[in-house]
């Protein structure tokens, strides 16, 4: 909604004044007031148009304002706006038909949030509730969300905020799976996948182990791709011990890696499931924690105790109806692998230039590029800590290049994570790439060799 009221810059006083900014200090926050966002552009108040390249944060798979989601939603607002969770609605026996379809095979059983934390939490509660048991393991190199169980398993440094009165009883973390940085072995290939097998070590030594939460493909904390004997050794693990496997696919999930979920990648199947963002391609918050029949079988005579009152909001669900049938007609998981194969040989070719890019690594169209100050020591010109501190950051300086060339880009600490609409043209992906090529060059003169 425009107001003719207020000018750009009441509204941007107005928004920071009032209102908080997410990870981040609130001093010094200046965002861009945005009017308008269609298929791979969003628009400021001044007219100016960016390449959203990295799909907002990841989400926005169809690109914006995808007309058969926006029409989805305003025909349930006429229809059916809201009911209570304890009802069935032809919406929610419509997307469930949909789900199974499109779901890893056995995830037959679905709990609705409105957001990917929301998910995750109740991955947790019925983990615990169906083994039994405590413990969560999750890795270090992680986000699993923002409220406390969430961010209790989150192994960023979103956490550190909350220590120790986010750790929910029983939080472990294991070593991540980063063959460019490894935190075990500093080696790859020849590891004998040690990152999973510790995790074995951790639930033997444990003991009362429910879940092992994981990012099939490590999202926000670097597009870390395991190798491809890691999800199949960790089921195996995960099935000796009596273990449930969380795939934790917010990011990942709806076609970004080139299937329809990152686990289909290496054919394995998770016992719980849990995803947001692309299910209604962003346009309404909507998290699903899909189960395993297994999963589900112990609730037929045991109390189901979670809810909300926007469980199975049919608003919410609509649009995820829209959005499966809109990446179903535009094949968006094979268009995934089309344009990661025409992005990747161009990132590996900024490599080749760019003194400051350390790793470059994708699958599907979900790439990162990863900046390091020395590329044989492999340091990188920023911390995690420097995050939380609010020092200036390298990436964000590259970032803001790129935006003043109109390429909006997510930063992380010392990587870029290049996940656009699946809908982007290669002339578009060329565009995005050049003004990152140019961009660099402020990365480029503080490296060191
Ligand atoms: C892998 C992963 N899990 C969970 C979340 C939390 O989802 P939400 O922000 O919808 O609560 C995110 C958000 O970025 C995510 O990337």
């Amino acid at each position: 909604m425009q107001s003719e009221s207020l000018s750009s810059a009441e509204v941007k006083q107005i928004t920071t004044k009032y209102t908080y900014g997410t990870w981040r200090r609130q001093k010094g926050w200046n965002p861009v007031h945005v009017v308008d966002a269609e298929d791979c552009y969003f628009t400021d108040a001044d007219g100016k148009k960016y390449l959203d390249f990295s799909a907002q944060l990841m989400c926005v798979t169809l690109g914006h304002k995808n007309k058969a989601v926006i029409q989805a939603i305003q025909d349930q607002a006429r229809d059916l706006a809201y009911v209570g969770p304890g009802w069935a609605t032809t919406i929610r026996a419509e997307l469930a038909k949909r789900l199974v379809e499109v779901l890893p095979k056995g995830l037959t059983k679905y709990f609705f949030t409105t957001s990917g934390t929301e998910a995750n939490e109740a991955a947790f509660k019925i983990a615990r509730m169906c083994t039994g048991k405590t413990k969560i393991i999750s890795r270090y190199r992680s986000y699993h969300g923002s409220t406390m169980g969430s961010i209790a398993a989150t192994g960023d440094p979103r956490r550190w905020a909350m220590e120790p009165a986010g750790k929910i009883p029983g939080v472990i973390f294991a070593p991540e799976v980063n063959c460019y940085k490894c935190p075990i072995l500093h080696t790859y290939p020849g590891c004998g996948i040690a990152c999973a097998e510790y995790i074995e070590h951790m639930i033997a030594n444990e003991s009362d182990v429910a879940a092992v939460i994981l990012e099939p493909v490590v999202g926000t904390n670097g597009v870390l791709i395991p190798p491809k004997e890691y999800l199949p050794r960790l089921r195996q693990i995960c099935d000796k011990h009596g273990v449930l496997m969380i795939a934790d696919e917010v990011m990942t999930g709806w076609c970004r890696t080139g299937k329809w979920f990152a686990v289909d990648n290496w054919g394995v199947v998770p016992d719980i499931l849990t995803t947001a963002k692309g299910i209604t391609n962003a346009a309404i918050p909507l998290g699903l924690c899909a189960t395993s029949e297994k999963v589900a079988s112990y609730f037929e005579d045991h109390f189901f105790s979670h809810g909300h009152t926007y469980e199975a909001h049919p608003l919410t669900l609509a649009p995820a109806i829209a959005s499966i049938d809109e990446m179903k007609r535009l094949n968006l998981a094979a268009r995934a692998v089309e344009l990661g194969a025409y992005i990747g040989p161009k990132l590996h070719a900024l490599k080749e230039k760019h003194r400051s890019i350390g790793e470059v690594r994708g699958i599907g169209m979900f790439w990162a590029v990863e900046l390091v100050k020395n590329r044989k020591t492999k340091a990188g010109f920023n911390t995690m800590a420097d995050k939380v501190a609010g020092t200036p950051l390298l990436v964000d300086k590259v970032a803001a290049k790129m935006m003043a060339s109109g390429v909006y880009m997510q930063a992380w600490v010392s990587h870029f994570v290049i996940a656009p609409p699946l809908i982007i043209t290669e002339k578009e992906i060329d565009a995005g790439v050049a003004a990152f090529d140019e961009a660099l060059s402020v990365a480029d003169a503080e490296a060191e060799n």
